[in-house]
């Protein structure tokens, strides 16, 4: 058994994150749940007998509770897994007015991390972002992240999980010296209540196709098995067991199938462009 460790992971009142919230408490470690219903997150929470947050990550003032209430009662995280995330349906800004795609899965848990960097640099920490397979994400713009121009939902979705691979290597270049391992990952076509809002067809249809049992059993995983990579990278000890900075699928460092995932600029300038948009919410770091 690996040494026990404060996993935080968001995302968990559901799918993915619920499963590897399950699995962690199973193997010992101290695990805090973050969820956005407070309902659903009360009843992880109860059922295994953890701590538990809520933050609606359309609300970047519940981002910042949230850290503030993490970093209050967690002098160490030695994982936070940035697992929250979907794919929406019409256009949509937040109170923030960013587009919600964008601000849900990339803004949001890019504000979260940086709020909580002193401790979890202190903790050495390793930050594990959910992505996905980016074989599809159309260019990524980044004077247009809010997809001002031509939005799709699906488009959104492509290019915030591309994002949160370029966030990881950028987390990287700039953290890992100083004690950060960060590393994304492709958790593979899951059976959860993912797009369950969505209004785009496509995703529709893949869902009405998923309801079908046979369907389901032959074309999807289980949240249990879409759960391993994280509870894979939490246990397991970075630079030993995995490459820092990296993108993983089925526990193995892979080439993202799409050359911007590798442009080490666009990693930068996303870093940049999201830290001018967040600048009053931030602190001063290098
Ligand atoms: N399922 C797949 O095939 C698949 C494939 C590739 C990547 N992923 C990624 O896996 C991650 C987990 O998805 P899942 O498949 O487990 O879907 P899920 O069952 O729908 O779970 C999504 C989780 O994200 C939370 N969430 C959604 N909107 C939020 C918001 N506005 N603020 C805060 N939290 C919010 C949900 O909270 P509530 O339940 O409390 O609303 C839930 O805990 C996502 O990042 C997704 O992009 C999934």
């Amino acid at each position: 058994m690996s040494e026990k460790k404060v996993v935080v992971i968001t995302g968990a009142s559901d799918g993915i994150g619920a499963a590897a919230a399950r699995r962690l408490h199973a193997n010992g470690h101290t695990v805090v749940v973050v969820g956005r219903s407070p309902e659903k997150t009360r009843t992880i929470a109860a059922e295994l007998g953890v701590d538990s947050y809520v933050a609606d990550y359309t609300r970047l003032d519940d981002v910042e509770r949230l850290a503030g209430e993490l970093n209050s009662a967690y002098p160490r995280i030695d994982v936070l897994a940035n697992n929250a995330g979907g794919v929406f349906g019409t256009r949509t800004k937040t109170v923030d007015g960013f587009e919600k795609t964008f601000q849900v899965n990339h803004l949001a848990p890019f504000l979260l991390t940086r709020l909580l960097l002193d401790t979890l640099l202190a903790s050495r920490a390793s930050v594990l972002q959910t992505s996905s397979t980016v074989r599809f994400a159309k260019k990524l713009d980044l004077d247009d992240l809010d997809h001002d121009r031509n939005y799709d939902p699906v488009h959104a979705y492509g290019a915030s999980k591309l994002e949160n691979i370029l966030f990881t290597t950028e987390l990287h270049r700039r953290y890992h010296a100083r004690g950060i391992s960060a590393a994304s990952f492709y958790p593979g076509n899951v059976a959860t209540n993912f797009a369950s809002d969505t209004t785009s067809p496509i995703m529709r249809f893949v869902r009405f196709l998923a309801s079908n049992p046979l369907i389901r059993r032959a074309m999807l995983s289980t949240p249990d098995q879409g759960a391993d990579q994280i509870v894979w990278l939490a246990e397991s000890v970075p630079g030993i067991d995995w490459q820092p900075g990296a993108y993983y699928y089925k526990r193995r460092a892979s080439k993202p199938r799409n050359p911007q995932a590798l442009d080490a600029d666009l990693a930068r300038g996303l870093w940049k462009r999201s830290e001018e948009m967040l600048a009053k919410r931030l602190p001063d770091r290098a």
